[in-house]
């Protein structure tokens, strides 16, 4: 049985097909253990939809947003793409650090009173691209840390780009697992980190949910500078914090700017996953160990391996930031924090030990005695509800599965009441 996804895995002589190429296969990608988390659950709700052909199967699996784009900011999309159809309005290919005057606007809204230059932004087609061509930019020499449970993208891309060895019970060989669990209040004891290169560091926390304080912060600040490394600060739903003591950028912490980076997205803010939309933030203050300053080889890779932001997407990124588009923006991310707070309190009401929700579209719930795909598998057999598996986030994502809040609301009180049907105290 494969420790990684639970399936079970026969050991048969590979098939005699007929090779033509003298190419290797990356080794890299061949350390991976199983499929990338999300396509590998889609496979499982299609097969699941034919065994159960008239099924409504509802999706709390990926964290995918499924509410319209709010109309002003639809509006500016679409004048932006009658714009392309017109010899005035059409544009080619852009700054590949994208429109100079969405990278002042997200500088203005988040960043100017943190003291980050619009230089400093760089607009891009998402947090997950960013990681992997920060991968590229750090290579393979360089040794990462993740918080675990985390977000499965820094682990895989760290593999494919040759950053650890194989894998065994207890993770990929050379990477660094934070523990982070609700014994520690999901923030990893630092005095027992080995120290890394890297850090990837996401908060509010996918998947678990749980913001860092400006305290626990601080310390990450101060660990990653007394020791070289570099955070990657992952702050892709910061929008959702509502705890005043809780940082929604990690350059509010005094130091940051000198070893950290920060990425984020329009995707759970604004229903862009679609339309794909983000930014990364590289401080000029950020420095390798020879003096040289890390904005110039990200600005490099960009140039290299990016050609810039649809210009439609970054219209409607511009019409995100004005307050017209801000408003609407928050009543989106407020809808789905009202979700959260359902699903929440309904796994509450059903004698679960709950996490996150608070600030944050994920609900994490622990479900020990079993391995999470089984209690995956269980949920969508009884429930026709599609969840996500903790040890797909990690090792110590066992024992636990994620809700996602995305979803529209008659769905989300239809899973409760399969929920409270399925294991409720009467079932
Ligand atoms: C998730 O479900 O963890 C995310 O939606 C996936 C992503 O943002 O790529």
């Amino acid at each position: 049985r494969c420790r990684h996804c639970s399936k079970i895995r026969a050991v048969a002589a590979p098939e005699k097909q007929e090779v033509r190429t003298s190419l290797r296969r990356n080794e890299n990608i061949g350390k991976l253990q199983a499929g990338y988390l999300f396509p590998e659950i889609a496979k499982r709700r299609r097969a699941h939809q034919e065994k159960f052909p008239d099924a409504h199967v509802i999706s709390l699996g990926i964290g995918d947003t499924t509410e319209p784009i709010t109309g002003f900011v639809a509006d500016a999309m679409k004048q932006a793409a009658d714009g392309l159809g017109t010899r005035q309005g059409y544009s080619g290919y852009g700054s590949e650090q994208g429109n100079p005057k969405l990278r002042e606007a997200i500088c203005n809204r988040f960043y100017a009173s943190l003291g980050r230059q619009p230089q400093e932004i760089f607009v891009s087609d998402g947090s997950k691209c960013d990681i992997g061509r920060m991968q590229m930019m750090f290579g393979s020499g360089a040794k990462v840390a993740v918080q675990d449970p985390s977000y499965p993208a820094y682990v895989d891309s760290s593999v494919m780009i040759g950053q650890t060895g194989g894998y065994s019970e207890t993770g990929y060989d050379g990477i660094e697992y934070m523990v982070c669990r609700p014994e520690n209040d999901f923030f990893p004891d630092l005095s027992q980190v080995r120290p890394a290169d890297l850090i990837f560091f996401c908060s509010p926390n996918n998947p678990t949910g749980a913001a860092a304080t400006r305290e626990q912060l601080q310390q990450l600040v101060d660990f990653a500078s007394a020791n070289g490394s570099v955070v990657i600060y992952d702050a892709a739903y910061s929008l959702y914090i509502s705890d005043a003591n809780c940082p929604k950028s990690i350059f509010e912490i005094p130091g940051a700017e000198t070893c950290c980076v920060e990425t984020c997205s329009f995707s759970k803010y604004a229903g862009f996953t679609g339309v794909r939309l983000g930014w990364t933030v590289v401080p000029e203050q950020l420095r390798y160990a020879d003096g040289q300053q890390v904005i110039k080889d990200w600005n490099r890779v960009t140039n290299t391996i990016f050609n810039g932001a649809s210009n439609i997407a970054q219209a409607g990124g511009l019409a995100c930031l004005e307050p017209q588009g801000m408003k609407e923006m928050q009543q989106t991310i407020d809808f789905y924090k009202e979700n959260a707070g359902i699903l929440y309190s309904t796994f509450e009401e059903l004698g679960f030990k709950v996490h996150g929700g608070k600030n944050a579209p994920y609900i994490w719930i622990a479900i020990p005695g079993k391995p999470s795909w089984d209690t995956f598998a269980d949920i969508l057999e009884r429930t026709h509800i599609v969840t996500t598996p903790g040890s797909g986030f990690g090792p110590a994502g066992e024992g636990f599965v994620r809700a996602s809040a995305f979803g529209h609301r008659d769905d989300i009180m239809e899973a409760v009441r399969r929920f409270k049907e399925a294991y409720g105290k009467s079932s």
